[in-house]
């Protein structure tokens, strides 16, 4: 018997699972912050506003995720990308491949991003419209997921050189990545059905504007305004009392810091805003990191992250 070990194998199990989308508010530079606050040991990771997912590609990265994961979103565009590149993405490879040599055409783009002003758009194959997705993220202007008040996705052509449209080594290790996963179109407040005690939520919200025209809260067509921010107060709060741990990240806003002011632990930390629609006003803010439990970093799950 040959003791010849392939060495593709090999560089495919090393593949790292990164974030398949551009999405505002996207925690990657954020990493550093999350990680030294997570709970030294918790049973199953919950992320009810899973966006890219930045810290759920961290942690399943470093096997941190031993009891699974529930991933969920009221994005349906973004939740059906989650599910197709989960349980059929050499189809979704295809279909990209499909898109790819159009990445220069604004006429290709605005046909595509039409799909869903026509009707049979629901009846479109699930495939179909999550390489759609990835098409309209990776070719718009600045990757943003903009719909308008009726759902409709109204980001403009980006006019970039050489977008990656399909990255099959990515989007299979991605896929890898989620097969032990759940993962649910839903409110945040789903969550409370979910998870039980030993579990841990991140919960990373739409931001508290840090002024009217920083704003940046319509990923479904439905802002998150302050009444949301409330509602997910109170959800925070069952779960802590539930035995969960729970992690949230926000703006640093008089909002946030009068309705967390209840909870002992948080810190304020300084990240850079990607998405503005004046880019000489990107720089640095102040976000709030508030947790229900107290965190003595040294591992997590026996992972020195
Ligand atoms: C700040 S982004 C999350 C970014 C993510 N952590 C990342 O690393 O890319 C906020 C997410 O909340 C979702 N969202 C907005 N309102 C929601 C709601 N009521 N319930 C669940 N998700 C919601 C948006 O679709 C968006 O994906």
């Amino acid at each position: 018997m040959s003791n010849y070990v392939q060495p593709v194998l090999f560089w495919e199990l090393s593949v790292i699972a990164r974030p398949f989308l551009k999405w505002a508010g996207g925690k990657g530079q954020l990493l550093p912050e999350l990680t030294r606050r997570l709970p030294a040991s918790f049973r199953r990771y919950h992320e009810p506003f899973v966006g890219g997912g930045a810290l759920f590609f961290h942690l399943a990265n470093n096997d941190c995720l031993g009891a699974g994961a529930v991933l969920s979103d009221s994005n349906e565009e973004l939740i059906r990308c989650y599910l197709v590149v989960r349980d059929d993405v050499e189809a979704l490879i295809d279909a990209l491949h499909v898109h790819a040599p159009h990445f220069h055409d604004p006429d290709y783009f605005r046909e595509i991003r039409g799909w869903d002003r026509h009707p049979d758009f629901a009846q479109r194959d699930p495939v179909a419209k999550a390489a759609r997705t990835i098409f309209l993220n990776r070719t718009c202007y600045n990757g943003l997921y903009r719909v308008n008040k009726k759902g409709q996705f109204n980001a403009p052509f980006g006019y970039y050189k050489n977008p990656l449209i399909c990255d099959p080594v990515n989007l299979r290790a991605v896929s890898a990545a989620l097969q032990q996963t759940e993962i649910y179109h839903d409110d945040f407040a789903g969550v409370l059905n979910r998870a039980e005690a030993g579990d841990l939520v991140y919960f990373d919200p739409p931001y508290d504007p840090v002024s009217v025209t920083a704003s940046f809260t319509h990923y479904t067509g439905q802002d998150f305004d302050v009444d949301a921010q409330r509602r997910l107060v109170d959800v925070f709060d069952q779960l802590a009392e539930q035995g969960c741990y729970v992690m949230l990240s926000n703006s640093h806003t008089s909002l946030t810091r009068t309705l967390y002011q209840h909870v002992p632990v948080k810190d304020i930390v300084y990240a850079s805003r990607k998405i503005n629609c004046d880019g000489k006003k990107r720089g640095h803010v102040e976000e709030l990191i508030v947790c229900s439990y107290a965190n003595h970093y040294v591992a997590v799950n026996g992972v020195k992250l």
